[in-house]
């Protein structure tokens, strides 16, 4: 992993996914999410605050960057109990089948390169029922829009750590089993091409 990945690019994403529009919208998925959860692509930590103490057994913060990692223990000691980390990628989670209640999942099908993969990895492991609560930025509706997001995701993906504005995330998620259903979109303030935001439920059949 480069220099620029492993050490610049967490505090620039920390900085970024800090902004309040992204805030407000992790706390509308967060505080869903119930027993043994799973949020995959834990990053920094800033969904740690949302997350409802009375109703969350276990926490399992899953990350592939070290980096990352370091950074979300130092803010679980002020925010959560019981969480562990999971230094894995989301293509290989090294959980049991069937063993999880929640999987919280923010800001991150936008970045992981075999996105297939892990979302099939990511309907394995929650129980029959078990919910994925989303909350994602991707492929906007209008022409205009999705233009320029196809125009720029090849340089945003080499600024930003691999992140791509135009994945058609509802599709992405059912395309592994998940059945969406509650699901909201809107833009959020800034740039179009960076802002159009889907959040909801999807269950494992
Ligand atoms: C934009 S950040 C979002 C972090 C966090 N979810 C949040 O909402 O603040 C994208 C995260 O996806 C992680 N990521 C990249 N590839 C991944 C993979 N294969 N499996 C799991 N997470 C991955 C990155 O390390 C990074 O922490």
């Amino acid at each position: 992993m480069s220099f620029y990945r492993e050490y610049i690019l967490p505090g620039i994403v920390n900085h970024l996914c800090s902004s309040s529009p992204i805030t407000r919208q992790r706390e509308k998925i967060v505080r869903q999410a119930t027993g043994r959860v799973l949020e995959i692509g834990v990053g920094s930590g800033l969904n740690f605050p949302f997350y409802d103490h009375r109703k969350v057994s276990l926490l399992i913060g899953l990350e592939p960057s070290l980096k990352m990692i370091s950074m979300a223990e130092k803010r679980a000691q002020r925010r959560m109990d019981r969480v562990s980390f999971l230094d894995a990628s989301a293509c290989q989670i090294p959980l049991e089948s069937n063993s999880i209640d929640s999987v919280v999942v923010t800001y991150t099908l936008c970045t992981i390169p075999d996105i297939l993969s892990a979302l099939k990895e990511m309907y394995r492991v929650p129980k029959p029922g078990g919910k994925l609560y989303f909350c994602e930025h991707g492929l906007a509706p209008d022409k205009a829009v999705l233009k320029w997001q196809n125009r720029l995701t090849s340089l945003w993906r080499y600024i930003a750590g691999g992140c791509h504005l135009n994945r058609r995330i509802p599709e992405l998620i059912e395309g592994e089993g998940f059945y969406i259903q509650e699901m909201k979109t809107t833009y959020l303030p800034g740039p179009r091409p960076l802002t159009f935001n889907y959040w909801g439920r999807g269950i494992k059949r």
